[in-house]
């Protein structure tokens, strides 16, 4: 990579934005190994869990939401460049991916929670109306999009080390 190419670092993204990126980003580091860790748990022994899960989960498709409107209504900082074109082109795209697999998240994860019994379970208290986690196919969808979205979370992290190391640039300036 060329090391000669300098971004304009000065240009933030706007501080509802830089907010909610970081407010996202822990609640996913919070969610992810919630969830699995809830995977390896009896119905009666995750009913409290569930129930963060599901606030935490819903906090972030609000935020998702908010963040959506403000990418077309917010001004913000041109996209990085480096002297690859595809690198470019991968970093708008991982961007990009964050916010279609958090709605694809969260969706799976309401329909998982009317359609696997767990809504039912929360409200009369009783943990064996939850379904077979077989039987329950947004659970699925929703175990693999988490799984991508924390492979991209990597390659978004070694991004911002790769561009303070090569091109020695403080990218986190703009979300700071
Ligand atoms: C970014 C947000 C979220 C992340 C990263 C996340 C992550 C995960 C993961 C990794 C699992 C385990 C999947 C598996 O067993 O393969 C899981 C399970 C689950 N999630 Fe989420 N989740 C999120 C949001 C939500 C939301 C919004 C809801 C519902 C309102 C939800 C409801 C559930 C439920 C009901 C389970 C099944 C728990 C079990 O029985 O073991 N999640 N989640």
């Amino acid at each position: 990579m060329n090391a000669k190419i300098q971004n304009d670092l000065s240009k933030k993204f706007s501080k509802g934005t830089i907010a909610i990126h970081w407010l996202t980003a822990l609640l996913i580091l919070i969610l992810f190994p919630l969830g699995k860790y809830m995977t390896g748990l009896e119905p009666a022994e995750k009913m409290g869990l569930i129930k963060i899960h599901a606030v935490f989960g819903i906090i972030i498709f609000i935020l998702t939401i908010i963040r959506s409107w403000l990418f077309f209504k917010a001004p913000r900082p041109a996209d990085l460049k480096t002297d690859s074109k595809i690198n470019d082109k991968l970093a708008v795209w991982i961007h990009n991916a964050f916010y279609f697999l958090l709605f694809g998240i969260a969706i799976s994860g309401i329909a998982t929670m009317v359609l696997g019994g767990y809504g039912e379970a929360l409200s009369s208290g009783n943990s064996e109306l939850i379904i077979n986690r077989e039987e329950i196919l947004p659970l699925k969808g929703h175990g693999i999009m988490a799984l991508i979205l924390m492979l991209l979370f990597a390659m978004h992290v070694i991004g911002v080390i790769k561009h303070r190391i090569v091109m020695k640039e403080n990218t986190l300036k703009r979300v700071l």
